[in-house]
């Protein structure tokens, strides 16, 4: 996220997924695609920049024995103003041909659902043998357009987070546990 649309204030983060409950579920799914994608071969797609820390723990729980590739790509869905521009620009493309490849989208987190929406008809086109989204959060209370979670970490309400990836103005990401900011006063 680029920016929380307030003025600076005062603020503390809370914890609210520690390292631990993130490396147990990120565990878990790996699991859960590598029992789905056996014989695959399948290519993780890392949406920059948010997913880079999500997708180095998720490859390294996956089984080696299905031969798990990344690759990476950056898309900005909205224009000079807030809504969705409908026309996503493409800042980085992938580097590996995804044609009769079995994809999965890797996100840190859904937020409007406007990103997923545009990456599955970007990548959709490009006839991939499949193609599955994987987010490590998602906030529902804020969809504007349903788009399908195939793997999903966890459900969290409508507050500002960060750490884990995620930033606020493009700090934050290092931070090993998912917090939320409380502002103060
Ligand atoms: C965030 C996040 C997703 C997108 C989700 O990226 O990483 O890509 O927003 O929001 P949506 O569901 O409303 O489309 P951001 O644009 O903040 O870039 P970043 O990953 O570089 O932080």
């Amino acid at each position: 996220m680029s920016h929380m649309g307030t003025e600076t204030k005062d603020f503390r983060q809370e914890v609210l997924i520690g390292r631990e409950e993130i490396r147990e579920r990120v565990a878990g799914l790996a699991k859960e695609i590598s029992a789905d994608y056996k014989g695959k071969k399948p290519l993780f797609v890392g949406i920059l920049k948010g997913s880079f820390i999500f997708l180095a723990d998720l490859i390294r729980e996956i089984d080696p024995g299905i031969g798990p590739q990344v690759d990476f790509m950056e898309i900005s869905s909205y224009g000079a103003g807030k809504e969705s521009s409908g026309q996503p620009k493409i800042n980085k493309d992938l580097s590996i041909p995804i044609g009769g490849r079995d994809v999965i989208i890797v996100e840190d987190i859904v937020d409007t659902g406007y990103s997923f929406k545009a990456l599955l008809a970007i990548l959709g086109s490009r006839r991939p043998a499949s193609l599955k989204t994987c987010a490590l959060l998602s906030k529902p209370g804020r969809r504007e357009v349903e788009v399908p979670i195939d793997y999903l970490g966890f459900t969290i309400k409508d507050e500002w987070v960060e750490g884990y990836g995620l930033d606020t103005d493009q700090d934050y990401r290092g931070l090993p546990d998912v917090v939320c900011r409380k502002e103060i006063g």
